[in-house]
């Protein structure tokens, strides 16, 4: 349920990048997405997006849909503000 996932700053988000901590996290419409045992997330990178942000808006340009979330835990909520 939404209300039982801890809730992230974007700037708490900025640190999951594959770079600055060890986690690899996403987030897409509201959700945050674990993506730390993707291979075509290492480091952070995938194809020209970095993780540790909201890629909402970026995944209309992606090849694919949403379904490939599918596999991908939710690890918690983007804070809107
Ligand atoms: C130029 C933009 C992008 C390219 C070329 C790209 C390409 C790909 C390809 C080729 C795959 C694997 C095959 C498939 O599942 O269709 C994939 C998987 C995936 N993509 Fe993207 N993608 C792009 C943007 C994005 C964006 C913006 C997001 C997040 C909102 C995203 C999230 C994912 C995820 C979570 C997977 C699954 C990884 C896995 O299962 O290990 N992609 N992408």
């Amino acid at each position: 349920m939404k209300e039982e996932l801890p809730e992230y700053s974007k700037s708490q988000l900025a640190l999951r990048n594959g770079q600055d901590k060890p986690q690899i996290w996403i987030a897409y419409k509201g959700y945050i997405y674990d993506v730390g045992e993707s291979r075509l997330w290492k480091n952070g990178m995938h194809y020209e997006h970095w993780a540790g942000q909201d890629l909402t808006e970026e995944l209309y340009d992606a090849p694919h849909s949403d379904a490939v979330f599918s596999r991908f835990q939710v690890v918690g909520i983007l804070r809107s503000l």
